[in-house]
């Protein structure tokens, strides 16, 4: 199999956001996993666990999502500010029921992003909250003035307003935000967004709810409808996708225990996230044609069954090399559609979904879609340029799709980045990579692989783990370089080449 790259063909610029991540009051995401408190005896930085916040910044997280999910129709930010013994307890009626004391809120969230050194991106409340309380919300977070809520800042310890860039109106305003027709939200998120304003310099790109998407439903409509009535006050509109091995929300299967048709029938419905963004991003295209509006697919990857004997409203699961190909799958599709895809958030970050870490009380361990993101890390604000490769197909549950997924891009300085996975779990790939215009010498070669069920738990954190890769050849040919490789089955591999 050959794949082709062109540096010199440069499609769109790969926004560092699409390598985003999620954070919600669920299961153990936030407490615990996060957010240990200042009197932990685990190691902290005003409550932020150490370990994790140094992880976050080595694969360069550039960008979090908070505080939910369903849980943000149903937040309270003023529940959430002042001192911590005073601050209101609630029930988190999304997730398992549990006291949700407010410990972790505002100040902490941005406390958190500075750590990390990533963009946060608040997500409003419109299914149960108001204009006002919204409004407040960011007269609180970012106004520099001498008002209400800027002075109410100060009083709780923040004399400088914070920058915020994204603040999304409302989370699945279709089922859990407040069961809405799309007529109605689009309505109401013409209402809210004019309240949101710009205050001391900053600039807010708000982002509309979109389409919840399924994969025997794309929801089209949603899409659609919003980008008719409400286009020109948005700078996002939204899509939410989950990869289900079976496709069917009753029937989700076991994050550990599959069988190979599963394999499969898992990765085709991963890859129909392709087939969303092209068909969504062709219905925006039409009331958006210079594509300024980002399509902000700000929740995608697995959702299993939870792990036996674990609250099930806590949806903590863990995470294989089958994960780690739905990552890389996914990730070059996003890549692939930079143009319209602006921001992409996986769910979630620790402990829920495909979380790219897992803790356990001090322990902290990272999952293979961790090491796909840190693989991938190097794409974030490149350039896209074309890669070609005609590759034999794998049909499952009634999707075609290639067994070889790449993309290509090339930095400011010129090196070109390429980022392949050999999805099949049959046969090993040999590959020649051919990159036109010049002679490239390779800088940086790195391989995740492992047995598609190989995971890492608490007592072997390290079964799998990124490794040098060597290529068989790496030589000038008539049109440029040509490298030659074998491509192990169930792997993902990270090249990156310099002129
Ligand atoms: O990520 C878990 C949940 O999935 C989110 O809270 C919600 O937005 C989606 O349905």
């Amino acid at each position: 199999m050959r794949l082709i790259v062109q540096p010199d063909n440069k499609k769109s610029y790969i926004h560092p956001e699409i390598y985003g991540n999620f954070s919600e009051h669920l299961g153990r995401c936030i407490y615990n996993g996060i957010f240990v408190g200042e009197d932990s005896p685990i190691e902290n930085v005003n409550g932020m666990r150490k370990d994790v916040v140094e992880a976050l910044k080595k694969i360069k997280l550039p960008v979090l999502r908070w505080p939910g999910g369903c849980f943000a129709d149903e937040y309270h930010w003023m529940d959430g500010i002042g001192k911590k013994e005073n601050r209101k307890k609630m029930i988190n009626t999304n997730w398992g029921g549990v006291v949700e004391d407010n410990s972790f809120g505002t100040h902490e969230f941005f406390e958190l992003c500075r750590q990390i050194g990533c963009e946060p991106y608040i997500n409003g409340n419109v299914g149960s909250g108001t204009v006002r309380e919204m409004a407040e919300w960011i007269e609180y977070m970012t106004s520099g003035n001498f008002s209400p809520m800027a002075n109410l800042r100060r009083e709780n310890g923040q004399d400088k307003p914070w920058q915020l860039k994204y603040f999304a109106v409302g989370n699945e305003n279709w089922g859990c935000g407040g069961n809405m027709r799309p007529e109605f939200y689009a309505d109401l998120y013409r209402q809210f967004q004019t309240f949101i304003h710009n205050y001391s310099g900053n600039s807010v790109c708000k982002i509309a709810c979109g389409a919840g998407a399924s994969y025997d439903n794309p929801n089209y409509e949603w899409t659609e409808v919003l980008m008719k009535n409400a286009r020109q006050f948005m700078g996002g509109l939204s899509l939410h996708y989950y990869t289900l091995p079976t496709g069917k929300w009753d029937v989700k299967g076991s994050s550990t225990e599959f069988d190979r048709d599963e394999y499969y029938m898992t990765l085709a419905h991963a890859d129909f996230i392709d087939e969303l963004c092209e068909k969504h991003g062709a219905i925006m295209d039409r009331y958006d044609p210079e594509k300024k509006i980002g399509l902000i697919v700000d929740e995608w990857g697995t959702w299993f069954d939870v792990e036996p004997g674990t609250n099930p409203g806590f949806l903590y699961q863990q995470s294989t090399m089958r994960d780690a190909m739905v990552a890389a799958l996914s990730l070059n599709i996003f890549n692939r559609h930079s143009d319209r895809v602006h921001m992409a958030n996986i769910a979630q970050l620790i402990n829920v979904l495909q979380a790219v870490i897992l803790t356990d009380g001090e322990k902290m361990i990272l999952t293979p879609t961790y090491h796909v993101f840190d693989l991938f890390s190097r794409h974030q604000g490149a350039t896209l340029v074309e890669s070609i490769m005609p590759a034999s197909p794998i049909t499952s549950d009634g999707r075609t799709f290639s067994s070889v997924s790449h993309s290509a891009s090339v930095d400011d300085e010129g090196n070109v980045h390429v980022t392949i996975a050999n999805l099949s779990c049959d046969e090993d790939a040999s590959l020649s990579i051919r990159l036109d215009g010049g002679a490239y010498s390779l800088m940086d070669a790195k391989i995740l692989t492992g047995d598609m069920h190989a995971r890492n738990d608490f007592d072997n954190p390290e079964n799998v783990k990124v490794a040098a890769f060597e290529c068989a050849s790496v030589s000038a040919c008539a049109s440029g370089t040509e490298a030659q490789l074998n491509l192990p089955k169930v792997s993902v591999l990270s090249l990156t080449f310099k002129k």
